[in-house]
């Protein structure tokens, strides 16, 4: 097992992708219609006929990216665990679990531990993505260890969010 985990072949098992993403103001974008983490995410369903579930908060972020960075900072340092439109219940069906995040404050947003923490990763193969402006997976990989138990973490990509629409090789590189 190396640092950033197991290399084992997830090729033709059953895959979900649970990620969260942001459009509106972005870092060093500007606006945009589509997040950084959903286009990786829609890479991977591509690649692999894997199924999505995007992670949407109740309360969604403020389009503005300062305000949505001060929101996001107040959550984290309430450890808080926001409401979701709706929730994944069962993820039995899977073999292989995706978990995309964008790096907020170092972490994963805080809707992404609501989700997470509901469901039974026992015997799961779990592969961690993030987009990021320089953290790169940040504390993602320890975060996802603690939270889901029993999965087995393979190795991470991460991926800086501006260069999302030239890294789908690094994707099918990761998968593959
Ligand atoms: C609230 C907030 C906090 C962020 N914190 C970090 C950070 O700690 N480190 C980092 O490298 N990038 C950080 N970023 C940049 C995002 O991780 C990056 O733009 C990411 O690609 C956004 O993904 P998305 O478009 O899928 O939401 C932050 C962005 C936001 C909005």
């Amino acid at each position: 097992m190396s640092l950033f985990g197991n290399k084992e072949s997830v090729k033709g098992k059953k895959s979900l992708v649970i990620y969260f993403s942001r459009a509106d103001e972005n870092y060093a974008v500007g606006n945009i219609d589509k997040g950084n983490t959903e286009v990786i995410a829609e890479y991977i369903q591509e690649l692999t006929g894997a199924d999505l579930f995007k992670v949407e908060p109740l309360k969604p972020y403020s389009p503005s990216y300062k305000v949505c960075c001060d929101e996001a900072l107040e959550e984290k340092r309430q450890n808080a665990r926001p409401e979701l439109k709706r929730y994944l219940e069962d993820i039995s069906d899977y073999e292989v679990i995706y978990i995309g995040s964008p790096i907020y404050w170092g972490t994963m947003p805080m809707c992404m531990f609501t989700q997470l923490e509901k469901l039974d990763f026992t015997g799961k193969m779990v592969k961690v993505f993030t987009t990021h402006e320089g953290s790169g997976l940040g504390s993602v990989v320890t975060d996802v260890r603690k939270i889901c138990k029993g999965a087995n973490v393979l190795d991470s990509l991460a991926i800086q969010g501006s260069l999302v629409y030239r890294s789908k090789g690094k994707v099918e590189d990761w998968i593959n």
